[in-house]
């Protein structure tokens, strides 16, 4: 087939400018919470820094000292010579954290899915997935070549009658939906695996650092054991504030993805030095019940304040609090007004989210002040 001529990439960009959904970059400076944009200083609730890690002193140190001992960047690939003790230590960490036998460092949570879902899924293989999984799940079973099967978002039924139809499927889910806020019922999806002999793996980029005593996310705010659940993938682009991404499951897996997941093989390493930095976020992570009390406060204290006000929040008690306003054009004019205000807060439209619901996705994080959440509420009750 032939790439697209210019015209018709032309004519694509004027359908969606039409349409309200383009999307534009916008040049930021400042920190992740408290960026500025053309000098003005703003409150963020479009970054997932959900603990206020990504600007946190002891892990901007350890990143600094990670760089003065590895240099900036891995040189290589992990398997030709990226592999540094940084990153062997964070393993460790992290097959602790999460009580498996071992975890493996990737360079992007979009990395992760695809070499979890290539290493274990074929032509053969069916991979059943929420309709609102992150993209990145989706896209993993398209690349592994998979029979990739939807079902309606959360609904257990139509999940178990897909399991009951193809046993031994992959049977892949978000811990948290990263545009709804609203959290997988684990539970109810171990009954159906092990009764259609299906495997579940998880992705829990939102939950963990976030939900649990301990920051385990979804399996410990369920508590569920690390053996309902075989194989978990967690990111550093959100709770522990910097990138990248780990998979931890049982040692078989670990090796086949170091020997066969072709998104691990073919990319450089993550930077040593953000592997360090990435280790301390953990281990605050770890000691951080307060933060997760100040975090879950500020999510009351939003979602009070707000429903007080007639903002139309959701269910969602997790960080992730939507507010779905239909059409794009009114996202997005609400969220230039709110920028307007001092508040940045993301507009998000199809395809990210399903057709007619583009939403306002307001992310609250330990990191916010009361008064910048009260501030929010009194700008959005303003816009509304
Ligand atoms: C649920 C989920 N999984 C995976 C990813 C991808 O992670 P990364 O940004 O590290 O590629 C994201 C977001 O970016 C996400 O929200």
């Amino acid at each position: 087939m032939m790439p697209p001529a210019a015209a018709e990439l032309e004519q694509r960009l004027a359908e969606a400018g039409a349409a309200r959904a383009l999307r534009r970059r916008q040049r930021r400076a400042g920190t992740a919470l408290r960026p500025t944009l053309d000098g003005r200083q703003l409150v963020n609730f479009a970054s997932n820094d959900y603990l206020g890690l990504a600007a946190e002193p002891r892990v901007v140190d350890a990143y600094r000292r990670g760089a003065e001992r590895y240099g900036v960047g891995a040189g290589a690939s992990e398997l030709v010579s990226g592999h540094t003790d940084a990153h062997a230590e964070l393993e460790v960490a992290l097959a602790r954290f999460t009580g498996r036998p071992r975890a493996l460092v990737l360079s992007a949570g979009y990395m992760a899915n695809l070499s979890v879902v290539t290493t274990l899924a074929s032509r053969r293989t069916a991979v059943i997935e929420d309709r609102l999984n992150h993209a990145s799940l989706l896209d993993a079973a398209v690349l592994a070549r998979a029979r990739l099967l939807r079902y309606r978002h959360l609904d257990m039924a139509d999940l178990a009658a897909r399991v009951a139809a193809c046993p031994g499927a992959l049977v892949v889910t978000d811990g948290v939906f990263s545009m709804d806020g609203d959290v997988a019922p684990l539970p109810r999806m171990i009954e159906i695996c092990k009764a259609g002999a299906g495997t579940l793996i998880l992705d829990d980029a939102h939950g963990f650092g976030v939900l649990g005593a301990r920051g385990g996310g979804s399996i410990e705010h369920f508590g569920l054991a690390a053996c309902d659940i075989p194989v978990v993938v967690g990111t550093f682009g959100k709770a522990f504030g910097g990138a990248g991404a780990f998979v931890a499951a049982d040692d078989v897996l670990i090796e086949a993805m170091i020997q066969f997941a072709r998104p691990y093989i073919y990319t450089t390493a993550l930077p040593p030095a953000l592997c360090c930095a990435m280790r301390t976020s953990l281990q605050i992570i770890e000691d951080g019940t307060s933060l997760r009390q100040r975090l879950r406060s500020n999510v009351d204290r939003f979602r009070r304040r707000a429903l007080a006000r007639g903002v139309p929040v959701t269910q969602s008690h997790t960080p992730i609090q939507p507010i779905i306003l239909a059409q794009n054009a009114r996202a997005v004019s609400i969220a230039e007004r709110l920028l307007a205000m001092g508040y940045w807060v993301a507009a998000i439209r199809p395809p990210t989210v399903p057709a007619g619901s583009a939403r306002l996705r307001v992310a609250v994080s330990a990191g916010h002040a009361e008064e910048e959440i009260d501030g929010l509420v009194d700008a959005l009750a303003a816009c509304l």
